[in-house]
């Protein structure tokens, strides 16, 4: 059995207003009553028979909390009081777990839509990982998608993999083919992490030590071992310069929930959604997304619209303008 270990350190700027600092996108209940980090739990138990969240200390309570509601025995929490991106976030998982045992590394905020085609990866990824490799969940990509990380590889073989590549090189990539996203779904033994860690990245190496050692006394990381941390993240620091990397190519139904144009879709798709108390006249409900449980929402004669309805603000926007949110959040941030 592998160890689940659940990067939750996201803050879901893009999913202003439902989602803030307090319940980031990952902690909302909006599918079937559960919420991301509740389905990445039960996505991988069958594989898993440990757990361990590493969050954002102001989320700790909460991400225990939902881990125990859907059914985890005895989640671990590493609380950080400041985030250092995910080779830290890795490094700390990998120093408290045992070197011999196999993580299962996956963000808390995904979405996967085909869990069979999943679990068939994981399952080759683990036998990739006993073998001493680093493997990732690899993805056939579908637009040339400047956030993600890209692949080439040859079956299992990592050629190359190139982190967040600009524009023009993503379409170049994409019009080469033989690429693949990456997931961001790692799988690896913990000691053999910490040895790549410690020959590509060895300042966070050595910081990230101590602070695992602190936690272990202490059961808690101060603010200052964690800022002596440097932050990268693991693609940067390990992926791109590792020589262990495998990929497991799958085709599966996934997003990684990152605007509202991708929920109202993965709503759509996957979950028995209504629309919160919302009517609509001469509106198709499935064009347009309504969010908000405190007032009736009416939409009249108009069509693909968001409206998010919460105690702290109302959005109303043109689906396909989600990426101008993070921009949104900046500016609330600054001026309220
Ligand atoms: N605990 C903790 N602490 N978690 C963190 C931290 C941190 O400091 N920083 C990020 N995370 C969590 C995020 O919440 C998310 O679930 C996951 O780690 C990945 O971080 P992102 O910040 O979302 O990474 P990204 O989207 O830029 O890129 C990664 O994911 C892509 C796929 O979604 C890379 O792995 C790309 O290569 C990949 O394509
Ligand atoms: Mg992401």
């Amino acid at each position: 059995m592998m160890q689940h270990i659940l990067l939750c350190g996201g803050s879901g700027t893009r999913l202003w207003p439902l989602s803030n600092q307090q319940t980031p996108k990952q902690l909302l209940t909006l599918f079937d009553g559960y919420s991301l980090l509740q389905l990445a739990f039960r996505r991988n138990r069958f594989a898993c028979n440990k757990v361990m969240a590493i969050v954002n200390e102001q989320q700790a309570e909460m991400v225990l909390e939902q881990l125990e509601q859907a059914g985890a025995s005895a989640p671990v929490c590493l609380a950080e009081p400041v985030g250092r991106n995910t080779a830290a976030a890795i490094a700390l998982a990998a120093f408290v777990a045992d070197p011999e045992t196999i993580l299962l590394i996956t963000p808390a905020d995904h979405l996967i839509g085909t869990p069979d085609r999943y679990a068939m990866a994981i399952e080759t990824a683990g036998i990739l990982a006993a073998g001493n490799h680093i493997v990732t969940i690899g993805l056939v990509p579908t637009y040339p998608e400047t956030g993600f990380g890209y692949i080439s590889y040859a079956g299992h073989d990592v050629l190359r993999f190139v982190e967040k590549p600009d524009r023009v090189v993503a379409e170049a990539m994409l019009a080469a083919g033989g690429f693949l996203w990456n997931s961001g779904i790692f799988c690896c033994k913990a000691g053999v992490m910490l040895q790549e860690l410690q020959q590509h990245a060895p300042a966070i190496y050595e910081a990230a030590a101590i602070a695992a050692a602190e936690w272990k006394s202490t059961g808690a990381l101060s603010r200052e071992t964690m800022e002596a941390i440097p932050s990268d993240s693991i693609d940067y620091a390990v992926l791109e310069k590792s020589s262990l990397v495998k990929v497991v190519p799958t085709k599966m139904d996934w997003s990684d929930v990152g605007s509202y144009e991708a929920l109202a879709d993965a709503l759509s798709q996957h979950y028995q959604y209504r629309n919160h108390q919302a009517v609509f006249i001469e509106s198709d409900p499935r064009k347009n997304l309504v969010i908000g449980k405190d007032k009736l929402v009416a939409l009249v004669g108009v069509e693909n619209i968001v409206v998010v309805n919460t105690a702290s603000a109302l959005l109303i926007m043109k689906r396909g303008r989600g990426q101008d949110i993070k921009q949104l959040h900046q500016w609330v941030r600054d001026n309220r």
